[in-house]
């Protein structure tokens, strides 16, 4: 605190008596404006750094972060996540709940209403979808073992997923199988076309719900087991909720084929249930999902590891295991690489 202190006398005119900030306004004045700026742009008339610090103006950038990165970064300094050390860590000078004002300062710069917070933009679970919009690429691979019909098989999905406006995501999702056992041979399963709109978001960011609807076109082979019937529709909800310091996600998804009349619908449900083990975006998280398809129900154990500093890469794997109607289900080994790819990749020098 004497260094902050005198720091602050050093700014004060003669005769003016120094005066410790008290208000987050005052706190952010004294100690990040010099580098961030006073209206949050980071865009300073002489600057003292050669990074450039986030615009924390921008909604489309600021929003998704969640408090807990940022605190570790004010507590810490940058390279925690990351991000240049040129941000210097304030963690023996500021209370926490310093911290938390000055968070919730900085949250104002953004003035567009209908953001949701980054705090509700939970780990991705491997089956359960995201409620949170997402600018990601995600690669799942799944392996059944033990299909006695085909020897086993593969299936490799690539996902894009862009969000637009504040609360929109648009996805395509092309499902690859690979295996060529049993007579099948490799090539495209239905591809699926889906928006995403976030409805509710609370304000105090512990609960999100999204809904959308997904398009399944028969790109597939028929007879091969991987669609190409029909043209399916998708509308499902996702929820997500912070329950102290575990996520709770939830997905409902009705699968209706359009013409085909010798297919079924489904009704598709997921819960995940886990924990991250820190704030840092290269966290571990653990956690264990339920997987419903009508009657035939799994369990799917699963670990999640951020594989930079930056959180901009992720990766999780886990196996699913049927637990009721177990003869129509096989053990998947399942897992995703995720790249968010508006992140950067590489941690800062
Ligand atoms: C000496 C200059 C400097 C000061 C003072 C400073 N910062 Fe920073 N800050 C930076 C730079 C530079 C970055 C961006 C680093 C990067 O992107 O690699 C940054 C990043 C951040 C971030 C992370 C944004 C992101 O990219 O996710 C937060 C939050 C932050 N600063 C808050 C603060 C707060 C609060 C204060 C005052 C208590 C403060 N900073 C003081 C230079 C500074």
């Amino acid at each position: 605190m004497v260094r902050l202190v005198t720091f602050v006398m050093m700014l004060t005119p003669v005769g003016v008596i120094a005066q410790i900030p008290s208000t987050s306004h005052e706190m952010y004045t004294a100690w990040c404006a010099s580098c961030h700026a006073e209206n949050g742009t980071g865009q300073v008339d002489v600057p003292t750094v050669t990074a450039e610090p986030m615009d924390f103006t921008d909604c489309s950038v600021t929003t998704s972060e969640p408090d807990a990165d940022w605190e570790l970064v004010i507590a810490q300094g940058g390279p925690v996540a990351g991000l240049s050390s040129q941000m210097p860590g304030y963690g023996d000078s500021l209370s926490g709940g310093q911290i938390h004002a000055l968070i919730s300062y900085i949250r104002t710069f953004c003035s567009e209403p209908g953001w949701p917070l980054g705090n509700v933009n939970f780990s991705r679970p491997i089956f359960t979808e995201k409620a949170f919009p997402e600018n990601e690429v995600v690669i799942l691979p799944s392996v059944s073992h033990g299909d006695e019909e085909n020897g086993g098989q593969g299936v490799i999905k690539a996902v894009y997923e862009r969000r637009f406006g504040t609360r929109g995501q648009f996805e395509i999702s092309a499902p690859w199988r690979i295996n060529a056992v049993g007579g099948r041979s490799t090539g495209l399963n239905d591809v699926t076309l889906g928006a995403k709109y976030v409805i509710h978001a609370n304000s105090a960011s512990t609960r999100i719900l999204s809904g959308g609807v997904e398009v399944k076109i028969p790109t597939g082979t028929k007879n091969k087991g991987d669609g190409g019937n029909t043209t399916a529709l998708e509308p499902y909800l996702l929820a997500g909720f912070a329950v102290s310091d575990f996520s709770l996600q939830t997905e409902l998804k009705i699968e209706v084929p359009m013409s085909d009349v010798t297919e079924v619908t489904e009704v598709v449900y997921n819960v995940y249930g886990g924990r991250d083990l820190s704030g840092l975006p290269s966290t571990w998280s653990i956690g264990i999902e339920l997987n419903g398809v009508d009657d035939r129900l799994a369990v799917t154990p699963q670990l999640r590891k951020g594989l930079t500093k930056t959180g901009a890469l992720a990766t999780a794997w886990g196996v699913r295991i049927p637990i009721v109607n177990r003869q129509r289900q096989h053990t998947q080994w399942v897992g995703y690489l995720l790249w968010e790819y508006r992140d950067p990749v590489r941690a800062a020098p």
